[in-house]
């Protein structure tokens, strides 16, 4: 690239005007927190702060409405909620109790997962071990091992043999072959290879297909995906579309609030911060809409019935994630130092989350003990010795002082599972 496409380049990403988060739509969600303070002080009394507050409510309505969103929709599906998003044994047991499966990606989840007794198991993931291919093995009648590459076909196969069990088996299938996301799975184009090869290994039973595609604030992606697999399987030969009893798609189903982001995690802030220049103001908000469950269901059982089951009579399976636990954890803090008007000190830092999260993605801050639906501007930092531990630019509050409460609302997915023995201990888990 020459310079004059850079700043060509350069001047259309200063261009974009990233979509404000509106105030009604915030003022609603802080409203519906402080609204229910009372609760989550009362869970201090006998648990003081720092803490992580699961809500079991939350999580079973949320199972319930996927559901029913998918149910009504499509003749066979069944749901496993990726233990990865949430790796309390709570949450799995919950979604289990609700009647999902689990979607586990380690020896380590699949151990938590019959741990707790699940029945129905996926097992996916890049470069699993002999070890926990054996522990998936032993046991076959609870787990399905999502294949990830003939290499480990070529594992799995002779193990299989070894220990003289059949085990049901998928393979995933790559969504986009180039960049860092070709180490999942293996290329569309290499499904009829791998179908004949499996063939080789007795033991094995090739019964269906899984993809996955991430952040998706549309079904879209997911879509596009349907309607390739849709083509390679309708030229497939009938006795192998016969062999196909599931097909997999994942999980990516993004919260029905969007994407909120500090003016830092714009494309138009992260060019700002390039060349220097302060991201934006701390009081703007952005918003990147998402599909409510509902939508994802309709435009993905419609898409599913035209391209799949056109070809193959087949159980449809998900594995959400984010869209079930984002909304069910939340983070209880207490102020400790008040060091200047707008600098405050909390008694707990970012390794709970595991992530500089709040540098980029916008949380309302919620003071429980002041509450008001006044956003006042405030630097509100952990107390780990790293500049990086932001809880946020801003508080809901008519003041605050040290020995407040904070409150940090939607905090259940890829936080806890990340958290970070890091400095300071980690907060206990309460559940209410
Ligand atoms: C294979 C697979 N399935 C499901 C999920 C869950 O995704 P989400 O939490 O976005 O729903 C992931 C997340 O990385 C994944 O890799």
């Amino acid at each position: 690239m020459n310079s004059s496409d850079l700043i060509d380049a350069l001047r259309a990403k200063a261009a974009v005007v990233s979509p404000q988060l509106a105030p009604d739509r915030l003022l609603a969600f802080v409203r519906h927190y402080l609204d229910r303070r009372d609760n989550y002080l009362a869970v201090l009394k006998d648990h003081p702060a720092p803490i992580y507050l699961q809500e079991s409510e939350v999580l079973r309505n949320r199972a319930v409405r996927m559901k029913r969103a998918f149910e009504d929709r499509l003749p066979e599906v069944a749901f496993y909620f990726a233990v990865k998003s949430n790796n309390h044994p709570h949450v799995a047991g919950v979604m289990i109790r609700q009647g999902f499966g689990l979607d586990v990606s380690s020896g380590q989840e699949l151990e938590t997962a019959l741990g707790l007794g699940a029945a129905d198991i996926v097992f996916s993931g890049p470069g699993k071990t002999l070890e926990e291919l054996r522990l998936a093995v032993s046991h076959a009648d609870r787990v399905v091992i999502l294949m990830d590459s003939f290499g480990e076909l070529a594992r799995l196969g002779p193990l299989a043999a070894d220990m003289d069990t059949t085990i049901r088996c998928g393979v995933r299938l790559s969504v986009n072959p180039t960049g860092l996301w070709r180490k999942f799975g293996i290329p569309l184009t290499e499904l009829p290879a791998f179908v004949a090869a499996a063939c080789r290994y007795p033991r094995l039973r090739l019964a269906g297909l899984q993809f996955h595609t991430s952040w998706n604030l549309s079904p879209a992606p997911q879509i596009a995906f349907i309607r390739e697999l849709g083509a390679v399987l309708a030229a497939m030969p009938a006795a192998v579309r016969k062999q196909i009893e599931f097909i997999d798609i994942g999980g990516g189903y993004w919260p029905e609030q969007g994407e909120w982001l500090t003016a830092a995690g714009t494309p138009e802030g992260k060019l700002r911060e390039t060349l220097d220049l302060p991201a934006g103001g701390c009081d703007a908000h952005y918003h990147l809409p998402s599909t409510p469950i509902e939508g994802f269901a309709e435009a993905l059982s419609a898409a599913i019935r035209t391209h799949l089951l056109t070809s193959v009579a087949c159980r449809i399976c998900l594995e959400p994630g984010r869209w079930i636990c984002n909304d069910a954890v939340h983070l209880l803090l207490s102020v400790v130092d008040k060091k200047a008007p707008d600098l405050v000190i909390t008694d707990a830092g970012t390794n709970t989350i595991g992530w500089e999260r709040f540098e980029t993605d916008y949380f309302p801050v919620l003071n429980l003990t002041r509450p008001s639906l006044e956003e006042k501007p405030c630097h509100v930092l952990g107390s780990l010795c790293t500049p990086h531990d932001v809880w946020g630019y801003t508080y809901f509050g008519s003041d605050i002082l040290p020995g407040d409460i904070l409150m940090i609302p939607t905090q259940g997915a890829y936080t806890y599972s990340l958290r970070q023995t890091f400095i300071k201990p980690l907060p206990c888990v309460i559940t209410i």
